[in-house]
């Protein structure tokens, strides 16, 4: 049966045929807020973040009001970044797992005042000195004349993750890339008593453009080099596979893909792949290209649902993105 008997129009007739016949819809309860809390700022302070059009660097107190009140509008879930003050990093990334660090306040204040899922970005850049996101040693031989050392860097993120764990942290989020790292913090958390701590692992996560914005929001650009003898080649789809694999068998309760936008066909597969909780982080790069297509009057604010619908259609559970305050003020979603 086809044209004339068939006709798919049929299925769009109206708004109320084409709402139940939706396959993917965005829920409030998928978003996943990245805040970023910054040490130096005054209390009630908060700073735009220039490279972000309509996101801030929040002081503790702030940051933990703006997040009353998207909980207040139905947000589950926060994950939290700290920016630490410039003259406390050093080579080996030591505010990043000090007990009064930015991030381990925040955490506890979070927990006192609300009741969302905290959620703890586990990395060294935004806190060495160098700004890589792990231990480094001169090696003359080496692309950049040092080496991002492995093994060494698991057990600084070991005690990072620890030190957030202690703070209240339901979840960590491990976004370094190190081979072994996720083993590593499980074992460190168990050992300690916190094996219902859950870990997000970033497991496939590129060296891409894309976190351009947030580099310069959080200050976490390396000094020299790049990131890519740690971060995925993004010309590479099996190795996510294989990155992903690791990752489950060294205890991850979620995966993240990160970026997402560029990277659909990845989290397809990984879907398809593993029966895990899969998370993508719709990264800075994919939110301040939009929001200034916006801002310029070249895209509609439809752009923002569109996007983030084919992120869950892609096959995404929940999403890290900077969008969630515009979709929750403007009661856009269910
Ligand atoms: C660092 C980190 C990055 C992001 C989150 N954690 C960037 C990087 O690898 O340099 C990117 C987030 C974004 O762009 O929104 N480990
Ligand atoms: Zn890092």
């Amino acid at each position: 049966m086809y044209f004339p008997t068939m006709r798919m129009r049929r299925l769009r007739k109206d708004s109320r045929i084409r709402e139940i016949v939706r396959e993917t819809k965005v829920y409030k309860k998928d978003l996943i807020y990245p805040i970023f809390f910054k040490d130096s700022l005054n209390k009630g302070e908060k700073e735009e973040i220039p490279s972000m059009p309509g996101e801030y660097r929040y002081s503790l107190e702030a940051g933990v009001e703006f997040a009353k009140k998207l909980e207040s509008q139905g947000l589950k879930s926060i994950i939290v970044f700290g920016v630490p003050n410039i003259e406390q990093k050093d080579e080996i990334g030591t505010p990043a797992y000090t007990k009064d660090g930015i991030v381990q306040k925040a955490i506890r204040l979070l927990k006192k005042q609300t009741n969302l899922v905290i959620i703890s970005d586990v990395c060294l850049c935004q806190y060495t000195s160098h700004g890589h996101c792990g231990i480094i040693r001169k090696n003359d031989c080496a692309d950049f004349g040092y080496e991002i050392l492995n093994d060494e860097t698991l057990t600084y993120l070991s005690k990072v993750a620890l030190s957030h764990a202690e703070a209240g942290a339901d979840i960590v989020a491990p976004s370094d890339m190190m081979d072994g790292r996720i083993e590593a913090i499980r074992n460190t958390l168990d050992e300690n008593g916190y094996e219902n701590v859950m870990i997000m692992a970033y497991s496939a996560k590129y060296a891409s453009a894309f976190y351009e914005p947030f580099r310069k929001a959080v200050d976490s650009s390396p000094l020299t080099g790049d990131r890519k003898t740690y971060q995925m080649d993004p010309a590479n789809a099996t190795e996510a596979i294989r990155e992903c694999e690791l990752d489950v068998l060294e205890g991850a309760d979620f995966l993240i893909i990160k970026p997402a936008l560029p990277y659909l066909d990845i989290i397809k597969t990984i879907k398809e792949e593993f029966n895990l909780p899969l998370v993508s982080y719709n990264v800075s790069g994919e939110y301040s290209m939009i929001i200034t297509a916006i801002e310029k009057g070249f895209l509609k604010e439809n752009a923002i649902i569109e996007s983030l619908t084919s992120i869950k259609r892609a096959g995404s559970n929940l999403i890290i993105t900077h969008f969630a305050p515009y979709l929750l003020e403007n009661n856009l979603l269910d």
